[in-house]
């Protein structure tokens, strides 16, 4: 690996992803269309190539996948609750995009591509915490586009000899996660609404669970795991190991926001799945992961950050594909 490709780079993970990739000595390519903003473009400096562009345009993925050995694709689009009333967009994004990036770097001759999917896939199951290797029940439309391209690389894996590398990310959050996103990312919401002076808002009786992972606890291992024989065509939880309730969650924002007005319950969102918590035996045994930071210290982080960048206002999308689905949380603007 040394001449790298980051699609979706200058968002969130994306641009945490490229600062790795430099700190390796890495020479990179960023593609990104910019709907989720350029503020992160300025950490990059002269290292980095940018090609601004968008996965739907074939041209573009063309241009961004010229003399690149790996791709790591994370350019999507990643609001899962969101999803459901914009399929057709969602699908678009998610799938035609992936679908256009990965035959331009067959096209290109690139050995490796890593696709951020996530555990997502699993939607609801029985069994606690997932395995990998479980029948996938994606619940959402978010959810089926990442099986979908799972499938496309395990496919073109086959045909081509392309070494795709899948991994199912959980809970993301951290620095430079958007706080002005009604749609996606509890912990930046939450914590934006105490920067703006107004309760945080909890969907259903926040008994559901997640394991809310650390930016840098995603971000080091994707890097980790391209050239090992193991993970080839073998999709991989990547998280921390222990859940917690968003209830739990929205006590320690508040209080470490210092913010005494406490939370709103509102109704539940369609499709949220009860609990996203995953197995990770496979992680373990296959490259000795372990998630280092965990949420106190993981909050502080991104509390200090967020405090720094100060109150967002939100940005709402009018733009819905099935008006009847569209969940009153977001038409109320209540977040
Ligand atoms: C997240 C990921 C998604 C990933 C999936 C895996 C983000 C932005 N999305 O989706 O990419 O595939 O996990 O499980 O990290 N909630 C509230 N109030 C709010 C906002 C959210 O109660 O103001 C609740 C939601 O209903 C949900 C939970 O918090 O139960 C987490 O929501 P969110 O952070 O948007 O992520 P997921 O939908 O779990």
């Amino acid at each position: 690996m040394k001449n790298v490709l980051v699609t979706g780079g200058a968002g969130f993970i994306g641009s945490h992803l490229v600062d790795e990739l430099i700190k390796r000595n890495m020479k990179v390519r960023v593609l990104d269309s910019l709907v989720g903003g350029d503020q992160n473009l300025e950490n990059f400096g002269e290292k980095v190539e940018f090609v601004k562009g968008d996965c739907c345009n074939k041209k573009d993925c063309a241009k961004a996948a010229e003399g690149i050995d790996t791709v790591f694709h994370l350019a999507a689009h990643a609001a899962e609750g969101q999803s459901v009333f914009i399929p057709e967009f969602n699908a678009k994004t998610n799938i035609v995009g992936s679908i256009n990036m990965l035959s331009e770097a067959i096209n290109a001759d690139v050995e490796n591509f890593v696709f951020t999917s996530s555990i997502a896939v699993y939607g609801t199951q029985d069994k606690m915490p997932i395995k990998e290797d479980v029948r996938l029940n994606p619940d959402d439309p978010y959810a089926i586009t990442k099986k979908t391209f799972e499938d496309y690389l395990h496919v073109y894996h086959e045909l081509t000899g392309i070494k795709p590398y899948i991994v199912r990310f959980f809970n993301v959050y951290g620095p430079r996660q958007r706080m002005d996103d009604p749609y996606r990312g509890v912990v930046p919401i939450f914590i934006n609404k105490c920067l703006k002076g107004e309760q945080p808002v909890i969907f259903g009786d926040g008994l559901q669970e997640r394991a809310f992972t650390y930016i840098s606890d995603v971000v080091e291992p994707i890097c980790d795991i391209v050239g090992n024989k193991g993970l080839i065509d073998n999709p991989v939880n990547i998280g921390i190991d222990k859940p917690y309730t968003v209830k739990e969650l929205g006590k320690r924002i508040v209080e470490k926001m210092g913010f005494d007005k406490g939370i709103e319950y509102i109704e539940k969102r369609t499709s949220d799945v009860k609990i996203a918590f995953c197995d990770m035996t496979k992680a373990k045994k296959l490259f000795n992961y372990k998630a280092k930071v965990d949420l106190e210290e993981g909050l502080d982080k991104t509390v200090e950050w967020a405090k720094k960048e100060g109150p967002q206002e939100f940005k709402y999308m009018d733009f819905t594909e099935i008006p009847k689905l569209t969940n009153k949380t977001y038409t109320s603007k209540k977040i």
